[in-house]
């Protein structure tokens, strides 16, 4: 049967550029900037599909505030996969969880130079400078946010192969830091930090035999956070590419779950302990509280949410998606000990979100903005925004018969004097309409503000970000 949300996961194409989308409502004139996202644009390369939701060819998204009116482009990131995908007809590059298909001559030459996907789709980020569409393999497309045009690669580390890095590194002050991960007879996670103007420094490393899927790190003052859950590969089956990269990683609950914990400023492992085997996509924030260390996550008890977001599992299963739960862990990393683990949350949450200008690595931080889905309704998929007060354990919803929204970024007003004084920026698709719209919401109580109606659907994406100038 044909679900309400099968049009986020089908095509938009379209490439549009609008100087104005119709709003409803009044956009509030503090809203000044650009809102750019990254997901897929296409599950089909010519009549090939796609198998999951991390799979797709990558197009980008730009949202102009400016005067209370809304701009809007959108343009298929530019990069060997989608140029392969549109002359060929076919998938031509390794996505997540989906191969081209190989003929065995073609299998043999994938041993000696695997074509895992350049097709940037999951984040953007802004790095010294320069806009980069941010993937899990380890070349990153840096494109002109005017144009949405491509204009070279990127690689956090020049000298060294890495193979994959998280989409989520951090920021402090002039510091950019991420972590990567390179396969080899012995593996190593590495920690990578930018400053301007410099190359690439490794600040932290530690080698592994199996390493874990990491999507990302955690970030406090004065320690760098690695959660390694028991989802594990041995690297030279990814390196020999033996099945979609994905589904090289087994769950290896008995191992439990490896807590690194690295001092920032000397790269010294200073802390290795264990947990209870869980899984997570996203760490939220991390502090450091009279001597310990705290962070909060989405977690799951297993990784059974990565099948969950296969296409065909989305479409034929009545089931819900598992909901990720927030909890915070805490420890002293200066003794002995394990880390004591507090549910703060139970509202099934993903894509979390907070004021992290202001609050990133600051315990004072209450309130994560993120998407769920609703238990009343039979939906598979996210259909509701939730704000979740970490204090209280209250959340508050919105929610709108047919439609599915994307992660809800927070943007604060410049003027504001409470955490939660801003909006939440919201790509909604309106499955009624057989369109999408961004939805602009009140922070503090969810109130819609007001929409701007884009003339097509956008498909389901992953993150982004809003930037005052580009
Ligand atoms: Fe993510």
């Amino acid at each position: 049967m044909r679900k309400a949300y099968d049009i986020g996961f089908s095509t938009s194409e379209q490439e549009l550029v609008l100087d104005e989308l119709p709003i409803s409502g009044t956009m509030p004139d503090w809203v000044e900037g650009t809102l750019l996202r990254n997901g897929p644009g296409t599950f089909k390369a010519g009549d090939q599909n796609y198998r999951h939701w991390f799979d797709g060819l990558a197009m980008l998204h730009k949202f102009t505030f400016r005067g209370g009116k809304v701009a809007y482009a959108n343009k298929f990131l530019e990069c060997k996969a989608y140029s392969e995908a549109k002359e060929l007809g076919k998938i031509s590059y390794s996505e997540f969880a989906t191969d081209p298909c190989y003929s065995l001559f073609d299998r043999v030459k994938e041993v000696f130079n695997p074509r895992f996907t350049d097709s940037s789709k999951v984040n953007i980020g802004k790095l010294h400078g320069k806009f980069v569409a941010l993937g899990e393999p380890s070349l990153q497309v840096e494109f002109d946010p005017e144009t949405l045009k491509s204009v070279g690669v990127f690689a956090y580390d020049t000298k060294v192969k890495q193979h994959v890095t998280t989409v989520h590194p951090h920021f402090d002050k002039d510091a950019i830091i991420n972590l990567t991960t390179r396969f080899g007879r012995v593996s190593n996670y590495r920690f990578m930090q930018l400053e301007k103007d410099q190359p690439p420094q490794l600040i932290a490393k530690q080698r592994v035999k199996e390493p874990a899927y990491i999507h990302s790190f955690g970030m406090s003052p004065n320690y760098l956070i690695l959660v390694e859950y028991p989802f594990v590969v041995n690297p030279l089956s990814i390196l020999f590419h033996a099945k979609p990269f994905i589904e090289n990683y087994k769950w290896k609950p008995d191992r439990g779950t490896r807590i690194f914990i690295f001092n920032r400023h000397t790269g010294e492992l200073v802390k290795q302990t264990e947990t209870d085997s869980f899984f997570a996509f996203h760490h939220i924030n991390a502090f450091e509280q009279q001597g310990e260390l705290i962070f909060d996550m989405v977690t799951y008890p297993d990784p059974g949410i990565i099948d969950a977001f296969y296409l065909d599992k989305i479409r034929s299963e009545e089931k819900k998606l598992p909901g990720g739960e927030i909890r915070r862990y805490r420890f002293d990393p200066a003794r002995e000990g394990k880390a004591v683990c507090e549910i703060l949350c139970e509202e099934g949450v993903e894509l979390p979100c907070f004021h992290y200008d202001s609050l990133n690595m600051d315990g004072s931080y209450r309130y994560v903005y993120s998407i769920g889905v609703n238990r009343s309704e039979k939906n598979s998929f996210y259909d509701q925004i939730v704000k979740s007060d970490l204090q209280t354990d209250k959340s508050t919803i919105w929610r709108e018969k047919n439609c599915f929204p994307g992660e809800p970024v927070f943007l604060p007003n410049p003027n504001g004097k409470t955490e939660d004084d801003g909006v939440n920026l919201s790509i909604v698709l309106d499955e009624a309409n057989g369109n999408s719209f961004l939805l602009v919401l009140n922070s503090s109580d969810f109130s819609e503000i007001a929409r701007a109606t884009i003339p097509q659907p956008v498909l389901f994406g992953y993150h982004g970000n809003f930037y005052k100038t580009i």
